[in-house]
């Protein structure tokens, strides 16, 4: 479920399947060092689990990127109870590959679990899909439970190579020119000849 956040016109407020109540608002450059003080905050594996390497926080070139409307939209992730901590954030990524847009999250480990990645995934999903995004891609290491779940519960389509799951969610339709349909004089079929009875 989403619904406006009273008081903040860019935060929306999302329930978790578990009850737990997420605000989600736009980050920005400013927002680097209270993204930073999260990353310290987080295990060593969740870090590795969102970078694919060992990382202990961002440089602010990273996070200019990040906040770049023209590369990409990342939001930042609140208990209702306390706005002003991040308890994770979440990136939607420009490719190289026009058709397809990354999509990233990061949570505290001790807000795993809660069904908050479930719900954000889908709040990222419906935005990218409302923004004309022709797909959503995710790199996930092939023992990360919890994201690979994820991937499945919103019907992406997962391989893994070279060590690494690619979860591919196609967003909109993809439109196939057909040529047009000309009857032809030829028939494939052969002719029927006196009998009412298929042989098959
Ligand atoms: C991956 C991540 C975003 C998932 O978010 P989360 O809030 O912890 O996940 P959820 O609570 O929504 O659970 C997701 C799924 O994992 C399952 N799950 C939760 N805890 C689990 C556990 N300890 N063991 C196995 N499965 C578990 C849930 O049941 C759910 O699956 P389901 O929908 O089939 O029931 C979060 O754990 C995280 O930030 N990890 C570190 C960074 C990372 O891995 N990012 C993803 C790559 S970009």
């Amino acid at each position: 479920m989403t619904t406006d956040a009273p008081g903040a016109a860019d935060t929306v407020e999302i329930i978790a399947l578990s009850g737990v109540a997420v605000l989600v608002r736009t980050a920005h450059s400013d927002d680097l060092a209270a993204v930073n003080d999260l990353h310290g905050r987080c295990s060593p594996q969740s870090r590795r689990a969102r970078y694919h390497g060992p990382r202990d926080a961002l440089r602010t070139t990273e996070w200019r990127r990040l906040v770049d409307p023209a590369r990409a939209w990342s939001v930042l992730l609140a208990a209702a109870d306390e706005p002003d901590r991040a308890i994770g954030f979440a990136s939607l990524i420009r490719l190289p590959d026009p058709d397809s847009t990354e999509a990233s999250l990061l949570i505290e480990d001790r807000w795993q679990g809660f069904g908050i990645g479930t719900a954000v995934a889908g709040h990222l999903t419906t935005v990218a899909k409302r923004s004309g995004a022709p797909a959503l891609t995710s790199w996930i290491g092939p023992a990360n439970v919890r994201a690979l779940r994820i991937a499945h519960r919103l019907g992406a389509d997962v391989r893994v190579a070279d060590g690494v799951a690619e979860a591919r969610l196609v967003l909109q339709p993809r439109v196939i020119a057909v040529p047009p349909y000309e009857p032809t004089a030829v028939s494939y079929l052969p002719a029927c000849r006196g009998t009412t009875r298929s042989s098959w």
